[in-house]
């Protein structure tokens, strides 16, 4: 095979490999932001912001339950309560939750470890149903 092949074939493979930070977005703005805004600021009493949230800094071992199977009692964030309650999300796979929490992580919470998709395997394995 010739060197021109080669590299085209090698363009197109990288053409095709997902891009995990976009894949993120795409996510994070069809499943979270209606709720929880663009920015992740979040929205007055209804809906607590994921940008600066103590709650989130101190539950990030529970994220990937807290999407996957919704939220019901009223949570206390940054100093308010919130009583609204987060629906269940059972379609996201395992690979749809990394890449949300790591966008989450990258653009709008530092603190928030990023995970792979192992980590996210563990998580759920320990969620209560
Ligand atoms: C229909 C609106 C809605 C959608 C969609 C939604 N949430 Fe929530 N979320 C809420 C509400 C309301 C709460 C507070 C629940 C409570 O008080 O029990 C919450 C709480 C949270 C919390 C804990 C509190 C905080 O702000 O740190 C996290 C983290 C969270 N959501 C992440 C997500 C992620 C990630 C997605 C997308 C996969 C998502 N949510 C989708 C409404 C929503």
């Amino acid at each position: 095979m010739n060197r021109i092949a080669i590299i085209g074939i090698l363009l197109l493979m990288w053409a095709c490999v997902p891009k995990g930070r976009e894949y993120g977005k795409e996510l994070y703005e069809t499943k979270c932001a209606n709720c929880h805004g663009l920015e992740g600021g979040g929205l007055h009493e209804l809906y607590p912001p994921l940008k600066n949230s103590d709650y989130l800094r101190e539950h990030q071992d529970e994220l990937v339950c807290i999407i996957r199977y919704g939220l019901k009692t009223p949570i206390v964030v940054n100093g308010v309560t919130y009583q609204t309650s987060m629906p269940s999300q059972p379609m996201l796979s395992d690979v749809e939750l990394a890449n949300i929490i790591n966008y989450i992580s990258e653009n709008f919470e530092p603190e928030l470890e990023m995970v792979r998709i192992e980590d996210v395997e563990v998580q759920s394995s320990r969620c209560a149903k």
